[in-house]
């Protein structure tokens, strides 16, 4: 794994959003994988910048969300769906045949889950995915003791990650129990992947990333296993390291 480690947060935003613009420019056709969370808003703010100010071209990218909420409308201020549109799918501009989010308002939760599966495979599967981490280790919402070979599925959320995701809710009971995620065997899949984490919440995180045992308790370590995995984390997050 490639270790970055950079003095603060503004820094580890525009690392992460130089390498995923050098991705962008150097393919006509890209799959890319993204996270919600505070932790990517900075780089998401880069990204725009830099697509406007040089009119990049972003027809060949298709973007491929790692989760969502169960049972809230995708315009509900808390929704994976309502950032992504405020954050990156409205100022970049990208139109809507070319962004996937999975449904947590289907009425078949469980074919929603096939369906989005399918839907990478059918693209081609992700070459680039951001991630961020939980301070439970979680990655997308695969939460501790969930099995590495899942694909996409259905999760019911821990206290501390509806605690943690409150601030997008105002109070804790408003965060929804349960939400459908990328597996961890969907995330290995990805050809390369960037994970990002800023604060000293993150650093135990970070530690068992590099430094942890390969187990389930901790979802993170899952990437100690994939051959192309660059991590960016501010000196915070690198503390324990
Ligand atoms: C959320 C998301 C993850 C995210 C993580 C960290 O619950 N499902 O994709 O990486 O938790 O969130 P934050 O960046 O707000 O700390």
């Amino acid at each position: 794994m490639n270790l970055i480690i950079t003095d603060n947060y503004e820094e580890m935003s525009q690392e992460g959003a130089k390498m995923i613009l050098r991705k962008i420019l150097s393919s006509k056709q890209i799959n890319l994988g993204l996270a919600t969370g505070s932790t990517p808003l900075g780089l998401y703010k880069e990204l725009v910048k830099y697509v406007r100010e040089n009119n990049i071209n972003l027809s060949g990218v298709a973007t491929f969300n790692l989760d969502e909420y169960i049972g809230i409308l995708p315009t509900h201020q808390g929704s994976f769906h309502y950032y992504m549109e405020k954050n990156v799918f409205g100022p970049l501009n990208i139109p809507e045949n070319q962004r996937f989010i999975p449904d947590g308002m289907a009425e078949n939760i469980l074919n929603e889950c096939r369906n989005y599966e399918k839907k990478i495979q059918q693209y081609g599967g992700i070459d680039f995915q951001l991630l961020g981490v939980g301070e439970n280790g979680h990655i997308g919402f695969n939460e501790p003791g969930t099995d590495f070979t899942k694909t996409t599925h259905v999760v019911e959320l821990t206290e501390t990650t509806r605690q943690a995701n409150k601030k997008f809710f105002g109070q804790v009971e408003d965060v929804p129990g349960k939400a459908i995620t990328m597996g961890i065997s969907t995330i290995l899949r990805a050809r390369e992947i960037l994970l990002i984490a800023n604060g000293v919440h993150k650093a135990e995180a970070i530690y068992q990333l590099f430094h942890g045992e390969y187990s389930k308790d901790w979802p993170v370590t899952a990437l100690q296993k994939h051959k192309n995995v660059c991590v960016i984390v501010d000196q915070e997050a690198a503390s324990l390291l």
